[in-house]
């Protein structure tokens, strides 16, 4: 009996140890969910459409599950497209935006020429079902973008995690030089970069982790000529330069390669392995493992995927909130992701009555 009650304390024991090693490790967890995503901007909500489209995201998901099937490119082209709209005035959808007589779209800037017709034609069609399944015009463009990009993340093999919601869409472009100052050029050094990045409170991690984007898609000979011509560049591994020299045989050459030569289509952490090889195609790539500031980063991404996967969603999610366009005075839902919203003869800058109802009965919390 006696010996039965010293095991049952020694249980007793050995359980609360366990309970006391335990709980660190438990508030961990928690901090570290809690820390998954940035401060969300004011106006953003995970749930902003939750009562006026609640199939908003599933429509978005399931349209580009099928479109990526028939078009893996697409998956790339929508990442990079939310890229280039939230480093240029903000992520408004601005790079949406056709050209009229008085405005120049950003797509004509020189950074934009490469980006994929797939890609808008994909918002595009997004808009139009998202308005059938919502009843009207309620999600934004920017939103869109947003969501799309996040789905390609997800589907070519990367993270998946949560969208803040409530970007309102630009009235205007930018305009063509501020484009050029917004997106940097693939000739870039890290300093550059980080001069770049730093306009819009991006630190050099998240230059590490958002040029990880890298991991998919494909670019021109023209945006990594530089490493092949006059001379070749001495960082490049002698068999890729010898690649890329099969591919881009001259200067002017309008051939393309993909970004990730290991896993071109999938959402991973070869980027980085790549990189620790000699193998990044631009400059603004390889030079991360070059500078001392931003190696010991690359150096963790190549052998730690989950690492890279957690600092992505959090990186990525901080850049899709950078400037963003909330509440119902700034901005517009645009009815045509690619053009303004007509102004109306009241003079409300375009906002047509049904959404600006359907937008102040959210913002108030009335349930329509
Ligand atoms: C840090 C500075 C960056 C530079 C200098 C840069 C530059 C470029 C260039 C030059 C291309 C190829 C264009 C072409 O020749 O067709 C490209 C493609 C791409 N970029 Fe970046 N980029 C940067 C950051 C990012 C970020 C932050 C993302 C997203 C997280 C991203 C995602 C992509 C993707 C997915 C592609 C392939 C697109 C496709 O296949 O259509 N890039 N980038």
């Amino acid at each position: 009996m006696a010996e039965r009650s010293t095991a049952v304390v020694a249980a007793s024991a050995a359980l609360l140890l366990l309970l006391l090693l335990s709980a660190p490790a438990t508030a961990d967890v928690a901090a570290a969910a809690a820390n998954r995503y940035p401060p969300l901007a004011s106006g953003l909500s995970f749930d902003f459409y939750k009562k006026t489209c609640p199939k908003a995201e599933s429509i978005v998901r399931d349209f580009l599950a099928s479109a990526v099937k028939q078009n893996v490119g697409l998956a790339a082209a929508l990442i990079r497209l939310h890229f280039h709209d939230c480093f240029v005035q903000g992520c408004d959808a601005s790079i949406l935006l056709d050209s009229t007589p008085t405005e120049k779209s950003e797509q004509e800037a020189g950074p934009n020429l490469t980006l994929r017709p797939a890609a808008f034609k994909a918002i595009n069609d997004l808009r139009a079902r998202l308005d059938r399944a919502c009843g009207g015009t309620v999600v934004s463009c920017a939103d869109i973008v947003a969501l799309a990009a996040r789905d390609s993340v997800g589907i070519a093999g990367g993270p998946a995690y949560q969208v803040p919601l409530g970007r309102r869409d630009s009235l205007s472009p930018a305009s063509q030089t501020a484009v050029f100052d917004a997106l940097p050029a693939p000739t870039s050094n890290v300093t550059t970069l980080l001069r770049f990045l730093a306009r819009i409170n991006l630190d050099a991690t998240d230059l590490v982790t958002l040029s990880g984007g890298h991991t998919v898609g494909i670019a021109h000979c023209s945006s990594f000529e530089n490493r092949l011509f006059p001379t070749k560049d001495g960082t490049l591994n002698q068999w890729f330069a010898r690649q890329l020299g099969l591919t881009c045989p001259a200067k002017g050459a309008v051939n393309t390669t993909v970004n990730d030569i290991r896993t071109p289509n999938t959402f991973d952490n070869k980027y980085y392995v790549d990189l620790l090889n000699r193998e990044g195609l631009f400059t603004s790539d390889q030079d991360l493992f070059t500078d001392a500031r931003t190696k010991p980063l690359v150096t963790k991404f190549a052998v730690d995927q989950q690492a890279f996967f957690e600092q992505f969603v959090y990186s990525y999610v901080k850049m899709g909130q950078i400037q963003v366009l909330t509440g119902s005075s700034k901005g517009q839902i645009r009815a045509n992701c690619s053009a303004r919203n007509p102004a109306t003869a009241a003079g409300n800058d375009g906002d047509l009555l049904p959404w600006s109802v359907v937008e102040t009965a959210v913002e108030t919390g009335l349930v329509l």
